[in-house]
């Protein structure tokens, strides 16, 4: 390539991605990229957003009107997330910006994770490590191990049915398990016998499933889906695994409900204001803790990278991106 700087295109790359991946990106763009991996503040993003054509961002940096204010060149901002909760798409697309996100590509790892965590909680698996290495092992007993949950002949209740909800309903059959789902619209009569799972309200899932598993996208209206009043109708021997966002479920409430024994146990791979958990949760055993790695396989998360390059380049390049949001 015998273009010099000045005459590729500018775009930012806001987090640290594979260096692989940079200098492909660096043989036909002007890349500003961030390997140091610090999260920008607003004021920062502003800034480097200020002259590039296209962004290449996570879900920590927030792009709303403030972020785009001087980005007047910027055609494509693509997220390597699915989800896009950290987009104000109105705005984006007020600013004439296409936004694109990596749907697909991480929807078996990330309900392989939601498979993983609920075994973990429902089996109290990182407690009992816990126990061990601080030398509580002392023999085998009937009464005094860990005693956990059943998943095999259980119910699965899966909130938020798009594709990786399915997907942990399909991993849900290989277990034995009954599935019931709750989403905003009902799935076809196809998508709901494929994965052998039966409708039921917001309330009916929280009485009746054993354990609960979130899946569902995080907006105003998805906010604290799980609160005080939906955690009491859960059974005693519940669990909650939440693979969403922090945010769907009011971590203070759960710290209480798990604190008092109200439900059994909680897995959580997301929080509200992380990467900052609630002190609450800390100090309980019967929560299982994961820093946002549903989606962290390496295959996947070069996938996702490799995705949201492929929506930049088809964006830069005057095509459709394949994963247009704002379409
Ligand atoms: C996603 O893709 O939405 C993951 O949660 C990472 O942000």
């Amino acid at each position: 390539n015998t273009q010099t700087n000045a005459q590729k295109p500018k775009i930012l790359v806001a987090r640290a991605i594979f260096p692989e991946a940079l200098a492909k990106l660096e043989e036909s763009f002007e890349v500003r990229s961030n390997q140091a991996d610090q999260i920008l503040t607003p004021e920062e993003l502003k800034k480097e957003l200020a002259g590039v054509v296209g962004a290449l961002v996570t879900g920590s940096e927030r792009i709303d009107a403030q972020a785009l204010a001087q980005a007047k060149d910027l055609k494509i901002v693509a997220n390597i997330s699915v989800g896009y909760n950290n987009f104000d798409v109105p705005a984006i697309t007020t600013a004439g910006v296409m936004a694109t996100n990596t749907p697909d590509v991480l929807t078996d790892t990330t309900a392989d994770f939601g498979f993983a965590l609920l075994m973990a909680t429902a089996r109290r698996i990182t407690e009992s490590e816990h126990w061990i290495r601080a030398g509580k092992w002392d023999k085998w007993s009937i009464v005094n191990n860990p005693l956990g949950m059943d998943l095999h002949g259980s119910t699965l209740g899966i909130i938020g049915m798009g594709r990786i909800g399915q997907g942990v309903a399909k991993r849900a059959l290989g277990f034995g398990m009954k599935v019931i789902y709750h989403n905003r619209s009902r799935l076809s009569e196809a998508d709901e016998k494929a994965c052998a799972a039966s409708y039921v309200s917001k309330e009916e899932l929280l009485r009746t499933a054993d354990h609960v598993v979130l899946v569902l996208p995080y907006s105003a209206q998805s906010h604290h889906t799980i609160g005080e009043k939906e955690l009491a109708l859960m059974k005693p021997t519940a669990t909650l695994i939440n693979i969403a966002r922090g945010g769907i479920v009011d971590d203070l409430a759960l710290a209480k409900a798990l604190r008092e024994k109200t439900i059994f146990a909680a897995g959580l791979d997301v929080f509200e204001g992380e990467p900052s958990v609630n002190p609450e949760l800390l100090k309980l055993s019967n929560v299982v803790l994961a820093p946002h790695i549903a989606s962290a396989t390496e295959k996947t998360r070069r996938a996702m990278v490799d995705l949201a390059i492929d929506n930049l380049r088809a964006a830069l390049g005057g095509k459709k991106p394949p994963s247009l949001i704002n379409a």
